[in-house]
């Protein structure tokens, strides 16, 4: 794959907005590369202006919703360089999910290409302050014209990237969840374990209920039983047993595959805590609350990183997790990865790839 970039004199501004808050402001340019079952992916990725995509009214992503995306981020490293975060796991589930969604999979190595050599032209768009970063969101649609219920013949690969802050406006502070009984968010077999926005629209009405009465997110239970906790909001979900145990859902395949998730069990036995992947009870689980056993509970995923859980609400009732405030196995996994990922830290893990000017994306050397 070549990448051809427009010229541009479009500048990052001076000065950015402050607070810069998550997904509000974006860079003056954009990735694209288009796909056609005639002739497969295009050999050129363009980079240029970011205008609005001209859609044909009968789109098929606009009908049936063919569509997936990515969300991942760029850090100013502690040296003034740019650093991306396992970028290649990302390029992995984003081949998944369009597998999943009859979508056309890019090879992961153009997936990483195209994100380096697009970071590397938004550099200066990439906040220096503690917990900001550049986030990058590719996105693939089926944008052929037609109302008939088949996978679309062209399709669009772009990446638009955004400077931000923290996902939460109040950091990492504890955030409130309410256990979701009436909505769910998938189903296994369904496309819960894909990255796609079908996921994100049916979350939407349980969300903004659950906002209206004082919790940032749902706590989403499975389809059948209605039982057995799967994640938080848009994030997967953890609780620490004992001080020590991190115990998380085990993927079930309505469950996202989160870089996050991945990176905190892997990341956790290092910093001395047990890792758990198991089915969790909610019943277990609130009562495990009130007694005290459970002493932390935290969300986890690219945009808020790891954020505590300070209090959950079912049924009219709020508990309290431990004594509601940031725990010390949240406080040191959030720390830790944030300080791998700006460089703060060695990366003996190898997760941490330095973006070449006009070039792509380097191991860094821990
Ligand atoms: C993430 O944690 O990155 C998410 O998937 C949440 C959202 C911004 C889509």
């Amino acid at each position: 794959m070549d990448i051809r970039i427009a010229a541009s004199d479009h500048r990052a501004p001076t000065t950015l907005p402050d607070p810069l808050g998550f997904g509000r402001h974006f860079t003056h340019r954009m990735l694209t590369r288009t796909w056609s079952a005639d002739t497969g992916w295009e050999p050129v990725a363009s980079i240029g202006p970011r205008v609005p995509i001209a859609l044909d009214p009968g789109a098929q992503v606009l009908h049936c919703g063919q569509a997936i995306f990515e969300g991942t981020k760029a850090y100013l490293r502690a040296d003034g360089a740019l650093g991306l975060f396992r970028p290649e796991a990302n390029a992995a589930r984003f081949e998944r999910s369009a597998r999943r969604l009859a979508l056309p999979p890019l090879p992961v190595e153009d997936f990483v290409e195209a994100l380096a050599a697009f970071a590397d032209c938004e550099r200066d768009w990439a906040p220096q302050a503690p917990g900001a970063s550049l986030y990058l969101r590719p996105v693939l649609l089926g944008i052929e014209p037609t109302l008939e219920v088949r996978a679309s013949a062209r399709c669009l690969f772009y990446v638009v990237a955004s400077p931000c802050g923290p996902y939460f406006a109040s950091g990492f502070r504890p955030v409130a969840v309410r256990v979701e009984d009436a909505h769910v968010r998938a189903v296994r077999g369904g496309t819960g374990s894909a990255k796609t926005v079908g996921n994100y629209a049916g979350s939407l009405a349980a969300t903004e209920a659950a906002r209206s009465d004082g919790y940032q997110q749902v706590l989403w239970l499975d389809a059948i039983e209605r039982r057995w906790i799967e994640e938080a909001g848009a994030m997967n979900v953890a609780f620490v047993r004992g001080g020590r145990t991190i115990v998380t859902p085990a993927l079930s395949g309505s469950i996202l595959e989160g870089v996050t998730r991945d990176s905190v069990l892997r990341l956790a036995p290092d910093l001395g805590f047990a890792v758990e992947e198991t089915r969790l009870d909610i019943a277990d689980v609130m009562a495990d609350v009130r007694a005290g056993a459970i002493t932390e509970a935290f969300c986890m995923g690219t945009a808020a990183v790891v954020v505590p859980i300070g209090r959950i609400g079912r049924d009219g009732h709020d508990f309290v997790v431990g004594d509601g405030a940031a725990g010390p196995v949240a406080t040191a996994l959030y720390d830790t990865l944030t300080a791998i990922q700006t460089g703060r830290r060695a990366d003996p893990y190898g997760w941490t790839r330095v973006v070449a000017r006009r070039g792509v994306a380097q191991p860094t050397t821990a």
